[in-house]
């Protein structure tokens, strides 16, 4: 990429980037970022700025943040094949479901940020039809690898900014679209993790997490046991390792990210709605629906509002998902918006 486009990005960046710690502007050179407000200087690393900043929480209340950073910094997840590409990222889209109709429903130009972005995937395919997304995440080794990505591909309408989640380094109210896919549970507060990324989305706009789900985790709990039990034998247990069309790396890191991680909680879909109502956001929707016999359809219309049903409707949905956790980690989706 050239050092135009570079700068070009940094005035974009400068925008909307906040002081993680005051809250002010920033003023972007190539190398570094100075607060306007209380004159904190930040480093710009190829590109990257480095706007983390360590919680300060008092010292009653556990902390998880550098012991899972630690982890992805030796295991930046996921990984992208040696063959990927802009065609390989749309195809495998295009496989899931989820991605393809988040691809044809969110409009061009919006602008989105992804809280714990990893190595910037679904930011990277999302940035492919002009929309301009803010990957995130406190890794810098997967932000990297999602920067090296986007720079071979050309991917021109993305951009990568290492922040803590809990202090974000944006301007509040400035995005069409949060996305936070798999991080809250790997943090010590998911409901305050996720208080926080809510003050990024703009009025009318939508919150998109996916959590593990407390069910849906069961059977990955099991392997987990009888894997520390029996010294990693029987991985062919997960359906995931056993895929031949997976590289090497792929497998490890999703072995290390499902089974040798230092954090993770689980969660219910009713857990989220309160989240959703104690900040005064409405539910839109949830994957799997969280009503009893309602199928997430081909061609499902994401950001319409639906129905949260029943607390006896969602469990019998819930209970459905250990069965189908086996395969997919036990994910759920919820969908939010923030009233206009
Ligand atoms: C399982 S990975 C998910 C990556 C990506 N969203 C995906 O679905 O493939 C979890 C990511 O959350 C990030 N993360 C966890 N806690 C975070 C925090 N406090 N601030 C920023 N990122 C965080 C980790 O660094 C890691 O890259």
């Amino acid at each position: 990429m050239s050092q135009n486009l570079e700068s070009e990005r940094f005035e974009l960046d400068s925008d909307l980037l906040r002081c993680p710690g005051c809250g002010q502007r920033l003023e972007a050179t190539a190398e570094s970022m100075q607060c306007q407000g209380c004159d904190q200087v930040y480093p710009v690393d190829d590109g990257i700025p480095l706007l983390f900043l360590p919680n300060e929480w008092d010292g009653t209340k556990r902390d998880v943040t550098e012991e899972v950073k630690a982890f992805y910094e030796e295991t930046p997840f996921p990984s992208y094949d040696d063959f990927d590409s802009v065609a390989s990222l749309q195809q495998k889209a295009q496989q899931g479901l989820f991605a393809r109709l988040l691809d044809e429903q969110v409009p061009t130009g919006t602008r989105i940020i992804e809280c714990g972005c990893g190595t910037g995937q679904l930011s990277n395919f999302l940035s492919i039809a002009n929309r301009d997304v803010y990957a995130t995440d406190m890794c810098l080794n997967s932000l990297r690898l999602g920067q090296a990505f986007a720079r071979q591909q050309q991917l021109s309408r993305v951009r990568f900014v290492q922040q803590n989640l809990f202090r974000p380094a944006f301007e509040p109210e400035s995005f069409d679209l949060v996305i936070s896919n798999g991080v809250l549970h790997h943090t010590a507060d998911p409901k305050l993790a996720f208080e926080r990324i809510a003050t990024l989305v703009r009025p009318g706009g939508y919150i998109l997490v996916g959590l593990y789900h407390r069910y849906g985790r069961l059977i990955t709990d099991f392997r987990r046991t009888l894997f520390k039990l029996s010294g990693d034998r029987f991985r062919f247990l997960d359906p995931n390792l056993r895929r031949v069309e997976s590289s090497h790396a792929k497998k490890r890191a999703w072995f290390a990210d499902q089974y040798k991680h230092p954090h993770e909680s689980k969660h219910t879909i009713g857990e989220t709605l309160s989240w959703l109502e104690e900040i005064g956001f409405s539910f839109v929707k949830s994957l799997p629906p969280s009503k009893p016999l309602a199928t997430f359809r081909e061609n499902e219309r994401l950001f319409e509002p639906s129905e949260p049903g029943s607390a006896i409707e969602r469990l019998v949905v819930e209970l459905g998902m250990i069965p189908q956790g086996s395969r997919e980690g036990g994910f759920f989706i919820v969908i939010g918006k923030k009233p206009s």
